[in-house]
Parts: C-alpha cells; sequence; structure tokens
C-alpha cells in the first residue's frame, strides 16, 4: 500500500463523530504513515480547547487557523489526516486537500446523533436538537463531501477495523495516475 500511494497524504473528510481520528490513526499504522489531526494541532498550538476558541474568538477565527493548519500539513507527504468537520467550507482549503487522496466517511445522521448525544466538546452542537442541527450542516455540506475521491458508506455495525479493511481494498482503484507512473 505504501508503494501504491507514494507518499501520497490521505486525507479524511466528514461529519462531527464520523470515526476521522479512530479510523484515520488506525490507518496510519497499517500503511506505516504518520498520523495527524487538524484540530488536535489548534489545541496543541493555542493551548486551548475547540470550544474555548469559539468562545473566546469565534468560528472565523478558528477556520482561519484551520486553513493555516492544512496548509502546513499538506506540504508532508506519508501522512493520514483526519481533519474537522467544517474543512471543506473553504474553497482554499480544497486547493490542499486535492494533493492527497480524500476520503468521506458517510456516517447516517442517526448514528452520528447516537454517538455524539453525551459530547460537549463541539461547539457547534451547543443546543437541543441535535437531529436536527445535523440534518441541517449535512444538508449544507454534503455537495462537498460528495467531492471526495472515496465516499464510503459506514453503517451502525461496521468497526474501525472493517472500515479500514474497506478502505485498503478501494484505495488502489484510486490512485490518480499522475501519483503512479506504474499504473499508466
Ligand atoms: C467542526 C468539527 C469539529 C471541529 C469544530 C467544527 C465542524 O471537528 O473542527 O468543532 O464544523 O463540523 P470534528 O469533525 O473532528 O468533530
Amino acid at each position: 500500500m505504501k508503494n501504491i500511494l507514494r507518499g501520497l497524504n490521505v486525507y479524511l473528510i466528514g461529519m462531527m463523530g464520523s470515526g476521522k481520528t479512530t479510523v484515520g490513526e488506525l490507518l496510519a499504522k497499517k500503511i506505516h504513515y504518520r498520523f495527524l489531526d487538524t484540530d488536535a494541532i489548534i489545541e496543541k498550538i493555542t493551548h486551548k480547547t475547540i470550544n474555548q476558541i469559539f468562545a473566546q474568538e469565534g468560528e472565523s477565527s478558528f477556520r482561519t487557523l484551520e486553513s493555516n493548519i492544512l496548509k502546513e500539513v499538506s506540504a508532508y507527504i506519508r501522512t493520514v489526516i483526519a481533519t474537522g468537520g467544517g474543512i471543506i467550507m473553504s474553497q482554499d482549503n480544497w486547493s490542499h486537500l486535492r494533493d492527497g487522496m480524500i476520503i468521506w466517511l458517510d456516517v447516517p445522521v442517526d448514528v452520528l446523533v447516537k454517538r455524539l448525544a453525551n459530547d460537549d466538546t463541539r461547539p457547534l452542537l451547543h443546543q437541543e436538537d441535535l437531529t436536527a442541527k445535523l440534518t441541517d450542516l449535512r444538508e449544507k455540506r454534503e455537495s462537498l463531501y460528495q467531492q471526495a475521491d472515496i465516499i464510503l458508506n459506514i453503517s451502525d455495525q461496521d468497526t474501525p477495523e472493517d472500515i479500514v479493511e474497506k478502505l485498503l481494498r478501494e484505495i488502489p482503484f484510486h490512485v490518480k495516475p499522475e501519483f503512479n507512473p506504474d499504473l499508466n
């Protein structure tokens, strides 16, 4: 797999709670890649939680940080990168995502609701009706998530291991020839 990807970064995109970090860590291990998480980097460099950044500086400041981090990590090679769910909203971010292979972990809203019911780390979900909020966010973002190279439909039953197995089967079919001359 390392040879097939030839160092190409892998970006995991998708809604909050879709498992980007868990799946990303596991995938990175399997393909002997480094793993990075844009939210974790932001928290580390600011010494603040995502909640604190949203509350003290606002969402637009968070989005600027997110774009800057994406730009920096896109200079790496052999890295699996778990992104924040909203990273796809900026057109500029796509130019960096497009340097790698983009995978959308598509998890139905009802599954996300179950996973996020007791979560208080996501500032955008601090409101009463979780289903309505996630449905709304998904509707706004779906057409962008669909621009991924690989779309993986995930069910409640799929374990992170299952998901990684599926990805390992899918990835070779989606390596663009310009990244892998052997496939020409
Ligand atoms: C966000 C998703 C979060 C985090 C922030 C905003 C979003 O990341 O970046 O709370 O806009 O969907 P996860 O997708 O890792 O939860």
